[in-house]
């Protein structure tokens, strides 16, 4: 089974089958270098989720923040095709779809062209000789530090404490960015703005404590 492998797939509904096919290529962000100043130049700001599982989080940031482009990155299909269901049926404007690895098409982007980046509950590889696999490790934090604008957040948020500590080594030691937190309360209390999903509900279920980390890329 590859890096994002599932056993657990669904098939697709016909109406699924049919958004996959015709709605997510409209969504999608194209070819070559990406500038999104150029893209969306009626857009505030453009704010980028890695890994949108179900978008339950992708959905409500985009119809909160109508002024916001949001590009939303989800290589697991039964997860893109609920997500499709509810950018059509709330009829978004603002937001781009790629069913990939997020990483190959962030290397697209243009340097500092990102305003604020979720990295909502990535997949944990708690198995010692899976932590290579985990999507925070030295040279993502690196191309963060050239997608990211100056100033800019990038929320984590994991359940798994392994991977909190491991997530505040990696970021801490990069000298472009600083965690924002003053009191326990700022990571261990959800943010007004964030959204629960499906993920999370089975966290607090099975009694574990999520971190809400927030990181910003210092000045240039
Ligand atoms: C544990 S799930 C969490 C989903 C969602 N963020 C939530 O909180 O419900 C992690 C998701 O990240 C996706 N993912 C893992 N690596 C990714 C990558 N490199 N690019 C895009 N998505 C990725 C997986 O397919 C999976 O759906």
């Amino acid at each position: 089974m590859g890096l994002f492998g599932r056993s657990k797939a669904k098939p697709l509904s016909p109406a699924q089958q049919h958004r996959m096919k015709n709605l997510l290529p409209s969504l999608a962000l194209g070819s070559g270098k990406l500038s999104p100043k150029q893209l969306w130049p009626q857009a505030q700001q453009v704010w980028v989720e890695i890994g949108i599982g179900g978008g339950e989080h992708f959905v409500y940031q985009a119809s909160e923040n109508p002024n916001i482009h949001l590009i939303g990155f989800e290589p697991f299909q039964n997860g893109m095709a609920k997500t499709l269901g509810a950018v059509e049926r709330l009829q978004l404007q603002n937001v781009s779809l790629e069913m990939t690895d997020a990483r190959d098409v962030l290397a697209r982007f243009e340097d500092h062209s990102i305003d604020r980046m979720f990295i909502l509950y990535p997949d944990p590889w708690p198995k010692r000789r899976h932590w290579k696999r985990r999507l925070i490790e030295p040279f993502f934090i690196a191309e963060l530090s050239r997608l990211m604008k100056p100033g800019a957040q990038t929320r984590f948020v994991s359940d798994i404490a392994h991977y909190q500590q491991w997530a505040l080594w990696h970021f801490l030691r990069h000298p472009d960015f600083e965690w924002q937190a003053q009191t326990c309360s700022d990571w261990q209390k959800a943010p007004a703005d964030h959204c629960t999903t499906k993920y999370e509900q089975k966290a607090f279920r099975e009694k574990r404590h999520p971190a809400y980390l927030h990181f910003i890329r210092k000045g240039l």
